[in-house]
């Protein structure tokens, strides 16, 4: 719960940037807030996922240690704003996000950058397959869910190399719900049960995958993803460094534990979770915590007092 107050903080941040074109003021307004408020979290972190390398990343760097030095040894992904370009731009869906893991247990290919990804919620469990043609998995999927292939919505991001995919998916008869940026978002409302999107598939963020797994296996989703090379220099060093690129990871693979933890908080408004919203004396934050070993979903509704951000003191 209290990491909660890291993506709180982070999106609190981020709100002076949203729809000002300045991507990366935002993202580092968020990095800056995550920053400070997991240094107060009783954990001992070690950045798996985050900003960069040491050089690059100032802060949330690779290999960055965060958490107050007491407590569990974990492993953190962080993604201080999913959609940095939708806020930018004042669009809707920008999360602020962080998942745990215990230590050593999160997948790392920071050689490929890309991850061709399938993920479902339970009903998915044993039906959803990479290898498959995508008309297949809805048809099937649609059967496990009791709904005709023509009411399924699967989610994909917006991109010109997704043009056959879409097309595959409406020929099969099911709709498609394309995402501008944010396929986290996309992941856990394919995995949540009786939501608007049954399936989310396509060529994502590789951190953004691991972090997927993280929430997914707090909502007994499933999940399948294979790394994606962009181009033959990180095919070779995929290779090298020991990645079999053939290889269909299934979340257990990508997150070797049942012990993780998800948080995310709103930056603007989104189907997931609504965007911070201030009025006079109040900010409002709106954020999921999700707790793969008891299966947890909450919601956690928080209203900060302005005053007290202004003088940087929550
Ligand atoms: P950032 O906001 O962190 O840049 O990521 C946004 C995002 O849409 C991710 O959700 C997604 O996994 C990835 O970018 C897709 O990459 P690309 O924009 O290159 O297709």
């Amino acid at each position: 719960m209290e990491l909660v107050r890291a993506t709180e903080a982070a999106a609190i941040r981020a709100v002076p940037w949203i729809g000002r074109g300045n991507k990366n003021a935002a993202d580092g307004a968020a990095v800056d807030a995550m920053r400070k408020f997991l240094a107060t979290v009783e954990f001992q972190g070690e950045v798996v996922i985050g900003e960069g390398e040491k050089d690059e990343a100032p802060m949330l760097f690779n290999g960055e240690i965060v958490g107050n030095g007491r407590g569990p040894l974990c492993d953190i992904a962080v993604d201080p704003i999913d959609g940095t370009s939708l806020t930018a731009a004042g669009r809707q869906n920008a999360l602020s996000v962080i998942a745990v893991a215990d230590r050593g247990t999160m997948y790392n290919p920071k050689e490929v950058f890309y991850m061709d990804k399938i993920v479902a919620g339970p009903a998915g469990k044993g039906i959803i397959d990479l290898d498959r043609p995508i008309a297949d998995n809805i048809k099937d999927l649609a059967n496990a869910l009791g709904k005709d292939v023509e009411d399924m919505n699967i989610a994909i991001l917006d991109r010109p190399r997704h043009e056959k995919l879409i097309a595959d998916v409406r020929a099969s008869g099911a709709g498609t719900e394309l995402m501008l940026d944010g396929d986290v978002a996309g992941g856990i409302n394919a995995a949540l049960e009786n939501g608007r999107i049954d399936m989310c598939v396509g060529i994502g963020g590789t951190p953004e995958g691991i972090i997927t797994a993280c929430a997914i296996k707090g909502l007994d989703g499933v999940m399948q993803g294979r790394l994606y090379p962009r181009n033959d220099e990180e095919r070779q060093n995929a290779i090298d460094a020991g990645h079999d690129l053939n290889a269909v990871l299934t979340q257990d693979d990508l997150v070797r534990t049942d012990n993780t933890f998800f948080v995310c908080t709103g930056v603007t408004d989104g189907g997931l979770v609504r965007g911070v919203n201030r009025e006079r004396n109040q900010i409002t934050t709106d954020s999921v915590v999700l707790r793969a070993r008891s299966g947890t979903f909450r919601r956690v509704t928080a209203v900060h007092r302005s005053d007290k951000w202004l003088n940087d003191e929550d």
